[in-house]
């Protein structure tokens, strides 16, 4: 069976809570949108696609309500930085006529396109792996993060079924720990070797010679390739330029934002102190303690060597001001 975070089903949106795995798989029902704002915003749902799909089917629920403008405004508001969000809700604005009908299969339009789009990022991705290669990711970019099979994590699912040769090494992912609860689920699920490593052993691994490829998902890409990513995926771009590894970012193409020519204009989410000062519930810090919590950081794309997309793997440099004509 496939890892997938979401599905319609019995006219309600159900999402696994991606909060509980990989101790729990619950799944919730959700059948009016501002249920669907919340999971968003308190990543029951998460990873870019994902958000994107779950926004278009809240949009479905809110055409049922009657409650088209409430429900735009608040799924736009429930998280800043992936520009899915903002695409899905765009591609739910030009439906016509505006129906419940309608609105549904608009959106599971958008949640099947994003499967085909993430099978065709990975047979591009997967030809910039060697076999053998041992890939450094971060975050979870997989199939809880997408529809299905996931963008930086599908390219190494592809791979992998393509001939069984390739080791990941998956970075931990503070604060919130995509990559130990997540990545790591999804790999075991799947039986492809690993090892899960703390965010900060990165640097020593790669001048060890233990990673020959780095490749990493999107939240947003600019006009000129800046891409923001989740926090931690900047300093691994500068360690893999500093040591000679290739690094690569996977996305489908509804995560390019040309209308930013820089990263320096994509909004950086900021979460709740929490995040920092527990660790599972349990207050580690001092009472009191200031945090700063970025969730995202925005890796220049003079740093990225390639950017695959269901159309195309682009070498550097990027320069995504015009429409492509593919
Ligand atoms: O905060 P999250 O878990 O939503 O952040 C997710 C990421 O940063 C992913 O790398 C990105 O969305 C790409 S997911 C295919």
């Amino acid at each position: 069976m496939p890892i997938r975070p979401l599905r319609w089903e019995d006219d309600a949106l159900w999402l696994l809570d991606q909060r509980l795995l990989p101790a729990q798989e619950r799944w919730l029902r959700f059948d009016a949108w501002p249920g669907v704002v919340a999971a968003i915003r308190d990543m029951v749902v998460r990873g870019a696609p994902a958000i994107g799909i779950a926004a278009a089917y809240g949009m479905a629920l809110a055409a049922r309500a009657g409650e088209r403008n409430e429900a735009s405004r608040g799924l736009a508001a429930s998280r800043p930085t992936a520009v899915n969000l903002f695409w899905a809700l765009d591609r739910m604005a030009r439906v016509t006529p505006w129906t419940a009908g309608s609105a549904l299969a608009e959106a599971r339009a958008i949640e099947e396109e994003d499967r085909a789009m993430n099978r065709a990022i990975g047979r591009n991705g997967a030809d910039l792996l060697k076999p053998g290669s041992r890939v450094l990711t971060i975050c979870n970019t997989g199939g809880l993060a997408t529809s299905e099979h996931g963008t930086a994590l599908g390219v190494v699912r592809t791979a992998w079924e393509r001939d069984r040769d390739l080791f990941v090494i998956a970075c931990e992912t503070r604060p919130r720990l995509q990559g130990m609860r997540l990545t790591a689920w999804e790999l075991m699920r799947d039986g492809i070797p690993f090892r899960l490593v703390p965010d900060s052993a990165a640097a020593s691994l790669m001048r060890a010679g233990t990673v020959d490829f780095v490749i990493a998902g999107a939240d947003r890409i600019a006009a000129n390739g800046d891409t923001a990513n989740k926090i931690g995926t900047y300093a691994l771009a500068v360690l893999a330029r500093h040591h000679g590894i290739p690094f690569a970012i996977a996305a489908p193409t509804s995560t390019i934002d040309p209308s930013l020519e820089t990263g320096d204009a994509i909004p950086i989410e900021h979460r709740g102190e929490e995040e920092v000062t527990t660790f599972d519930g349990v207050r580690l810090a001092p009472e009191g303690c200031p945090v700063l919590n970025p969730a995202f950081d925005v890796t220049p794309g003079s740093l990225i060597d390639w950017i695959v997309t269901e159309r195309e793997t682009m070498p550097a440099p990027f320069d995504f001001r015009k429409p492509s004509p593919v």
